[in-house]
């Protein structure tokens, strides 16, 4: 088995082959995702949620995303890594994005991922131009909810749904090597990666994207309370966490995660 590589991940949204992805934090559970066959690991700013207790990721700073980055590149030794740039770390202008992404990739990460529309690209096309692949992540964008007002699925009228459709060219057009949908309608962002000519990852996006991302921790049923529609607990009828997490791999890899009938909008 070889490490993943940009070029491996095109050709898997090419060919129509799963990409499994999962949030990760820490070096334990990189070991463990790397042997489960996780094609990526995403250090989200979730984990001012998960790790922090935190009600959204906006207080997350850059500061501890460095850290677990660099825990979690520690740990890997094949899957794909990729680090969210958090709240206020590349809004204010290109030179500061810069900043941020290479602070994280000096971390460990090989990617990172910033939140936003059509104002992202000026600040995609600035990193990704000097060497640092960039994921768009589109639809709900959680570092905005008071601004979305809340957790809503994004692209459901017709006006919305061409605005991301409009911006997710722009940002591919900006040098974006990714796209990430979070809560839209599976038949929207099955229509945008058909068409796209970068791999497509969905969370709560419906089964027809190139491949799937979930919050390790919901995947795992260690969140407590409510949890989105989009979450599945991949332990159940499993007797440990590798076994969960290969579940994991092995449903989004056989397209029978998720069902867009009960995980997606
Ligand atoms: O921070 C995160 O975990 C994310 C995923 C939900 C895509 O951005
Ligand atoms: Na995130």
């Amino acid at each position: 088995r070889k490490p993943m590589t940009l070029p491996r991940l095109a050709q898997m949204h090419a060919s129509g082959e799963k990409i499994a992805m999962l949030t990760c934090y820490d070096a334990a559970f990189a070991g463990l995702l790397d042997e489960a066959g996780v094609d990526m690991l995403l250090i989200g700013d979730s984990l001012g949620n998960v790790l922090q207790g935190r009600g959204s990721t906006a207080p997350v700073n850059l500061d501890d995303m460095l850290y677990h980055t660099t825990c979690v590149r520690r740990g890997v030794k094949y899957a794909f890594v990729v680090a969210d740039l958090p709240f206020d770390s590349y809004h204010v202008s290109k030179e500061e994005a810069w900043k941020s992404a290479a602070a994280l990739v000096k971390a460990g990460a090989h990617m990172v991922k910033l939140e936003g529309g059509g104002w992202t690209a000026e600040t995609v096309r600035f990193i990704s131009e000097r060497g640092i692949p960039v994921c768009a992540h589109l639809g709900f964008t959680p570092q905005t909810v008071t601004a979305l007002g809340g957790f809503k699925v994004q692209g459901r009228d017709e006006e919305s749904a061409a605005r991301i459709k409009r911006e997710s060219q722009e940002l591919v057009e900006a040098g974006a090597a990714m796209l990430l949908y979070e809560m839209v309608p599976a038949a929207l962002a099955a229509e945008i990666t058909a068409a796209s000519p970068v791999p497509v990852i969905g969370i709560g996006a419906g089964v027809g994207t190139s491949g799937q991302v979930l919050v390790l921790h919901d995947a795992l049923d260690i969140t407590r309370g409510k949890k989105p529609r989009f979450v599945k607990n991949f332990m159940a009828g499993q007797g440990s966490i590798l076994g969960g997490v290969k579940a994991y791999v092995d449903e989004v890899k056989a397209k029978t995660f998720p069902i867009n009938e009960i995980h997606g909008f």
